[in-house]
């Protein structure tokens, strides 16, 4: 609802545009808008206007359904109609399914057998869907083949908010838009790739719904993999939205299976402890409400991928997500091989950490998904003075000193474009089921190898996650940047 004002703020939305909330609970229309108007106050990007706030909420309508009874839809269908007659929305509908996973099924099935689903020629119908989408291959199917009983895949946008955050989709851009950067992307140039999802926050009062995901299924299956198939993906000759996602796809194939054997030495799970975040106390994962007392899951995820095809063999992609580490952070780091022969070795390095002899560090370009927005280039440079002494420094682009507009939020974005027919940032079927295929495989391993009781947790919060993820790196000669 934050989105949709915003977007209402800015003009973006026509003036019949109607919100029929649907529920099973008996709300009126004011009550509907007073909660609306709350949700908007507490989290909108861009503070409440009453003028814009009056014109939109004049579009805000209420509806219940009733699951069961043979009617049950009715009052819906009835409110429906009388905005396309009333306000002029014509039957183009957006149906938004904000249920509980187990929900969604049922409902598509009621829905289309209300006739809610029906494109009526020179209309449109689309829906989006809100992840989970499954808990693995088999039930994404399942999900999948439900869904369309009642739509077809057109009509079908799988939101990924990831896709609709500004500094994602200028990851296209900076590919795809410069000619400097591509002919090095590849495994000739670049050492390795690392995503990294970091969270200070912890499980945030989902702790049940936690424990059913954990850390691959909430964050590595959805939002990494895309950023991985971004990051990997061949140029589209065009940016419309097949060309673009067949690509994608195309990627997501060519990762290379992990035979659930292999899960454990291609991955490290951790689940932190109590610990303290920016100097404040937090309690331990196995603390927090819905979450068992003795909870193996994880909430932290390291992963090493190898992609098949000739632009990354041998280049591999390490992934990591966790809840409770030291800071809140989203960056992909491009790893440059480094020179083939220095001349400068023997030169006295004066940087911190382990720097090699010659003193020179591999070039990093560093691209931040947030916060900082912005992109880093990490290079040698000559220190001032008699002696030839090298330290790295940065040549930073920043978003919010190169911009004065200021991002919109990535729903906004993500509702604007469907509602335009634009299904380029979201997940088609084939995307979300390859996701799937790689992640499957690992839980898959972990299953058959359950995490040692005596090793979980295994890293307090406020830290960079189990000590196993450091030596995961470290054994194929690697170290973790720190963001
Ligand atoms: C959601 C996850 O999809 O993404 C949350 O369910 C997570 O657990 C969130 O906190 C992170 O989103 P963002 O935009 O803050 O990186």
């Amino acid at each position: 609802m934050p989105a949709l004002y915003a977007l209402a703020a800015e003009g973006s939305l026509p003036a019949g545009f109607t919100v029929v909330g649907a529920g099973r609970s008996a709300l009126t229309d004011e009550e509907f808008r007073a909660d609306m108007r709350e949700g908007v106050e507490k989290y909108g990007r861009i503070h409440l206007r009453e003028d814009v706030w009056e014109r939109f909420a004049a579009g805000l309508r209420y509806a219940t359904y009733e699951f069961d009874a043979p009617d049950g839809f009715d009052h819906l269908k009835s409110v429906l109609g009388e905005a396309d007659r009333e306000r002029g929305t014509a039957g183009n509908r957006l149906l938004y399914f904000s249920t509980p996973p187990n929900a969604v099924l049922p409902l598509a099935e009621r829905l289309n057998a209300a006739g809610l689903t029906t494109q009526e020629p020179g209309t449109f119908v689309r829906t989006i869907i809100e992840k989970p989408f499954g808990r693995d291959l088999a039930t994404a199917r399942a999900l999948n083949a439900g869904l369309h009983t009642a739509f077809v895949e057109e009509q079908i946008y799988r939101i990924d908010h990831y896709l609709g955050k500004e500094t994602v989709q200028n990851l296209l851009v900076f590919r795809f838009a410069n000619g400097i950067f591509e002919p090095l992307w590849n495994r000739q140039y670049i050492d390795h790739v690392q995503i990294t999802v970091a969270e200070e926050i912890g499980v945030e009062g989902r702790g049940s719904y936690y424990e059913e995901a954990g850390a691959l299924r909430d964050i590595v299956q959805n939002h990494i993999m895309q950023l991985v198939a971004i990051v990997g993906m061949e140029a589209p000759s065009n940016f419309q939205a097949e060309m673009v996602r067949d690509e994608k796809v195309k990627l997501l194939r060519a990762v290379r299976p992990i035979h659930p054997d292999d899960a454990l030495s291609h991955s490290v799970r951790g689940q932190y402890s109590a610990g303290y975040i920016d100097g404040q106390p937090v309690p331990g994962y196995r603390e927090e409400k819905g979450v068992a007392p003795d909870s193996l899951r994880e909430t932290f995820v390291a992963l090493k991928v190898d992609i098949d095809n000739w632009r990354w063999a041998g280049t591999p992609f390490y992934l990591r997500t966790g809840k409770r580490l030291p800071k809140r952070s989203t960056e992909i780091v491009i790893q440059f091989r480094r020179v083939p022969h220095s001349p400068f070795a023997g030169s006295v390095p004066l940087a911190a950490g382990a720097v090699p002899e010659d003193g020179i560090e591999p070039n990093l370009l560093i691209l931040r998904i947030q916060p900082d927005e912005g992109i880093t280039l990490r290079f040698g440079a000559k220190i001032p003075g008699q002696a030839l002494r090298i330290e790295s420094v940065n040549m930073d682009f920043m978003y919010g000193t190169a911009f004065r507009e200021q991002s919109p939020d990535a729903y906004e974005r993500l509702l604007l474009d469907c509602m335009l027919g634009d299904p380029t940032l979201f997940a088609r079927e084939d995307e979300v089921e390859e996701a799937w295929r790689f992640c499957t495989a690992i839980l898959d391993g972990w299953r058959a190898h359950p995490p040692d009781r005596t090793n979980c947790p295994n890293y307090p919060a406020g830290t960079w996650g189990p000590e196993e993820s450091q030596e995961f790196m470290a054994r194929d000669g690697r170290a973790w940047h720190i963001p």
